[in-house]
């Protein structure tokens, strides 16, 4: 007999979409998949300068075990890093570094958090919901809305917040791809330093805040990431953050992130960590390091691959425009951040040309699948109800052709309906 944990463990609903998409993609159908949170190595590769230095970094034999939290010479790094680009104050001995975020979220919530307690998060959005199964905590799922981008607001958490032990945040948020705005960011960090004034007064445990910006150099136009200490900073105590070079360098497959915080959390972080081995590999850690000390190599980067992925955003925003302009229940947020769009296709209701009737989410998603070989993801895999028409699309498997291609093809499929 398994464990409670392993027989009642969520499998991820993106995975469940996308390994079914990728298995008929393998059998050589032509399906533009745009459900994973990916790159395709081939349209997306990593930094070269980072490539070289790990060839360099296995060259040097740097093969042994690393310590717990890190070399020094990636925290160091880090701690540059962080405070050049958002203005994160950290120094070495408040940064760990983990084989990605994934590892880093589970020892953060086992640091924080005991079982059968409350952690609050917002729906949709990644994973929070197998995270909290996976402590034997309580889950507190808000729903987000349209009108705030699907971001939470200050107003929805309060309510949640009296007796949480940990409220969980992403920003840029996946699967939404929106960010918060700097008034409602400062509002819900108010409302934590508030809460934790009043707790201390009780002599009761904090709240803590984990802080997820594995998204945040992915800002496009006038998005901006905020950075909640500089909103207020007596909320450093309680919040730890969550960074990587997975989604920001295109490299999830190199398996290295860190988390930044406050020192006593994050040596008892280290002490988990170092018990599950999530290290990220010695030679890795080397070469990020190195690699992001060399600025004028990371900036190239950004500069081109943020302007990459804006441009496929926007193909899919205008595309969708001129679906909505054409009569049909359909809408997208322009794009804010990471690689994803906020897509609306309501669609229930409508008939196929062969005369059925699309009758659930499911039934508007295959109906896409199979008529216009383009597979999305919708945010019922995220934790919102499971009638919601709101869709993640996903452009990091695709080129710039190829993403034109699918949004005139998306317009035909749907123009079909009637
Ligand atoms: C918000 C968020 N955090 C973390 C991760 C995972 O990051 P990593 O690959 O570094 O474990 C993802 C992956 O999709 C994500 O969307």
């Amino acid at each position: 007999m398994l464990s409670k944990t392993a027989q009642n463990l969520i499998p991820s609903g993106i995975r469940k979409i996308s390994d079914k998409v990728n298995e008929r993609i393998e059998k050589g159908e032509k399906i533009f998949n745009l459900t994973i949170g990916d790159f395709s190595p081939r349209v997306f590769p990593i930094p070269e300068a980072l490539k070289k230095e790990i060839k360099n970094a296995y060259d040097e034999d740097l093969t042994n075990y690393p310590p717990s939290e890190g070399v020094m010479v990636i925290r160091e790094a880090i701690s540059e890093y962080i405070k050049t680009r958002g203005g994160f104050d950290y120094g070495t001995d408040e940064i760990i570094v983990g084989s990605g975020a994934r590892p880093l979220t589970y020892t953060l919530m086992l640091t924080l958090v005991d079982p059968g307690e409350k952690i609050v998060y917002p729906a949709p959005s990644w994973n929070n919901n197998c995270y909290v199964q996976l402590i034997d905590a309580v889950p507190v799922s808000v729903e987000t809305k349209f009108e705030n981008n699907f971001v939470p607001t200050a107003e929805e958490l309060k309510p949640h917040l009296k007796d949480a032990a940990l409220l969980a945040l992403n920003s840029p948020l996946n699967p939404s791809g929106t960010v918060f705005t700097k008034e409602e960011l400062k509002k819900i960090v108010d409302l934590i330093v508030d809460e934790n004034k009043q707790r201390a007064k009780e002599n009761r445990k904090p709240l803590y805040v984990f802080y997820d910006m594995i998204y945040w150099i992915l800002v496009y136009g006038e998005s901006k990431h905020y950075n909640p200490i500089e909103l207020n900073p007596e909320i450093r105590d309680y919040v730890v953050f969550i960074d990587g070079i997975s989604k920001c360098f295109a490299a999830t497959g190199v398996r290295l992130g860190w988390a930044f915080g406050p020192k006593a959390i994050i040596k008892k972080m280290s002490a988990i960590l170092a018990h599950i081995g999530a290290w990220s590999p010695k030679p890795e850690q080397v070469a990020t390091g190195r690699f992001l000390k060399n600025t004028a190599e990371v900036d190239k980067y950004f500069d081109n691959f943020k302007s990459e992925l804006f441009t496929r955003l926007n193909t899919f925003y205008e595309g969708i425009m001129n679906i909505k302009k054409s009569g049909y229940d359909v809408d997208a947020i322009y794009p804010q951040g990471a690689l994803y769009l906020t897509v609306k296709l309501n669609l229930v209701g409508k008939k196929t040309e062969s005369g059925k009737e699309l009758k659930t989410i499911d039934d508007v998603l295959g109906y896409i699948l199979e008529e216009g070989k383009i597979a999305l993801v919708p945010f019922y895999a995220f934790g919102a109800k499971m009638d919601s028409p709101w869709f993640r699309l996903s452009v990091g498997t695709c080129s710039k052709e190829e993403a034109r291609v699918a949004a005139l093809l998306l317009k035909e499929t749907i123009e079909k309906l009637k």
